[in-house]
């Protein structure tokens, strides 16, 4: 008996021993596993490489302005055109034959990806910007369907036409009188901005905010716009994705703002959904909404879509004006230049302010000057997708499953392979064959993106900037404060310069 009690004894302290044991390599190894986890997901993994103690160091910005331009310069040196930043696990491309790879010949292999659905999903859902596979097809048909029409060109033509006779023109006529008194200045980016918005947000719901009108607040949904989409670039610029994702889940900070902001944006679409089909009729309004609401019954996914054209169609041509005019301001031969070609087309400015889609046509040197300054300045300066499957890039680079890669536009502008050793001249000229506009291709100019998800208001756009352009340049003298300054950029989804672009308003001579 006392044998059989000390042997269960003896077997009792094995098995104390036994789940000790088990518990402590347990603990020791979710211990480990979490260290591990956080160091991969939190802590930016190490790398000795110059690039990379650089980029973390943040000692590129002893010599270039803007990370884009220190981008650039490593493009260049690389005898690939490609650079891989292993602390972002990010490959950066300038070479055409790769952005043809991943836009074209392996799109499959390079969706947007959930990190990137992860960052901008709050803000735009379902929408275009932000799916892959059948949700963005079904966009994208109808879509190019909605955007290819005649009738919604002449709709956007005539909705740009009337923002800048009724707000823009006059609202710098007034600034003209207040000059001589006070030299008065004014923020051209704002300006820009505010007219963009006005201009999308008629477009897509038919509704007009009259960001433009400067005695009125800036709407509530503007402003709520502006947060929501600031707050979401942020979050790419998080060390982890989970110190966002952690701040979201504790309502904490921005993310908090922008819980906020987007409730008041759906609000807002919700009302502006309900009314029109309250109002019935959508077949003959003509708005973006209106054509969507056709065929689609669910409000959220109405919301989604059209949320993701505001984005695509506001700050892309302000900032596509504002450096027009920064790069105007240096370069008064191509002002005078579009001015000659307009008063030959228009006849002089004083007789015809308005130009019309005919004559507009007929401007090869203005197409050729916007084409030059979104070059030299791409609205949206990269663009990124994640690899779904392991992959060999045309010039040898290899990629792993799950690492994200970057097309550059901004450096491909700037790079002599692509355009020559006069690659950083400001030149429309180098668009024109016998004084007739000649297009790139977009692989090599991939502004507007390039392959099976290329822009789809690409012609809006362009007729967006050259009207303002033209109906500015006829009209007024911009003087831009400090046009020697080289541009700093804000961090965002499109770029913006920090500062502004402030301006002194003269009439013409
Ligand atoms: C100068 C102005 C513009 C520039 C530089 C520009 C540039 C771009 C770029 C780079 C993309 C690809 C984005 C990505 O991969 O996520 C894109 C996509 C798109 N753009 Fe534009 N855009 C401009 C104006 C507009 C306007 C005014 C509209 C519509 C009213 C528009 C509608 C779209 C749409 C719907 C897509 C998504 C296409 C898809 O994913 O299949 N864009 N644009």
């Amino acid at each position: 008996m006392e044998g059989m009690v000390s042997n269960f004894l003896w077997l009792q302290s094995l098995f104390t021993s036994l789940n000790f044991l088990f518990f402590s390599f347990t603990l020791v190894f979710s211990t480990l596993g979490l260290f591990l986890f956080l160091s991969k997901r939190l802590l930016k993994p190490c790398c000795g490489c110059e690039i990379c103690q650089t980029y973390l160091s943040s000692s590129w910005s002893k010599e270039f302005n803007n990370l884009c331009d220190w981008y650039t310069h490593l493009l260049r040196e690389s005898p690939t055109q490609t650079i891989h930043v292993h602390v972002l696990r990010n490959i950066i491309t300038a070479n055409p034959k790769n952005v043809e790879r991943i836009v074209k010949t392996n799109f499959e292999n390079y969706p947007k990806g959930k990190p990137f659905s992860a960052i901008l999903g709050d803000l735009l859902g379902r929408g275009i910007f932000n799916v892959d596979g059948e949700y963005w097809k079904f966009q994208r048909k109808m879509a190019s369907l909605a955007l290819g029409s005649v009738s919604i060109r002449n709709y956007a033509f005539e909705i740009v036409t009337c923002e800048i006779r009724d707000r823009l023109v006059p609202l710098l006529s007034s600034l003209v009188s207040q000059e001589v008194q006070k030299g008065a200045v004014l923020d051209l980016q704002d300006v820009f901005r505010r007219f963009s918005f006005d201009t999308i947000c008629k477009f897509s719901f038919g509704l007009d905010p009259k960001c433009l009108e400067l005695s009125l607040p800036m709407s509530e949904f503007a402003t709520a716009f502006d947060l929501a989409s600031r707050i979401s670039a942020e979050r790419a610029l998080s060390p982890s994705a989970l110190i966002w994702k952690i701040k979201r889940f504790l309502n904490l900070g921005t993310e908090k703002d922008l819980r906020q902001a987007i409730k008041l944006l759906n609000l807002l679409a919700e009302d502006m959904i309900k009314s029109k089909r309250k109002m019935g009729g959508l077949s003959a309004q003509k708005d973006l909404l209106s054509r969507f609401m056709q065929s689609i019954d669910d409000d959220n996914y109405l919301r989604d879509i059209v949320v993701s054209f505001l984005l695509a169609g506001r700050d892309t041509v302000a900032s596509g004006l504002t450096s027009l005019f920064w790069l105007l301001a240096n370069h008064p031969h191509v002002v005078s230049a579009i001015r000659e070609e307009s008063d030959k087309i228009m006849g002089p400015s004083s007789d015809n302010e308005f130009v019309t889609h005919d004559q507009m046509r007929k401007m090869q040197y203005l197409q050729a000057a916007i084409h030059e300054s979104l070059r030299l300045f791409p609205p949206v300066q990269f663009d990124s997708r994640f690899s779904q499957a392991n992959d060999v890039l045309p010039d040898g680079t290899f990629v792993e499953r799950g690492t994200r890669v970057t097309y550059h536009a901004y450096a491909m502008g700037r790079m002599e392979h692509i355009w020559g050793s006069g690659c950083l001249e400001f030149k429309p000229e180098r668009w024109l064959r016998d004084g007739v506009f000649t297009p790139e291709n977009p692989i090599k100019y991939p502004v507007f993106h390039a392959g099976l998800r290329v822009c789809l208001g690409k012609e809006m756009a362009l007729v967006e900037m050259k009207t303002v352009a033209l109906s500015l340049i006829r009209k007024f003298e911009l003087q831009v404060s400090s046009p020697d300054n080289w541009p700093r950029f804000a961090p965002g989804l499109t770029a913006t310069l920090r500062g502004g672009l402030p301006v002194v308003v003269k009439e013409r001579n």
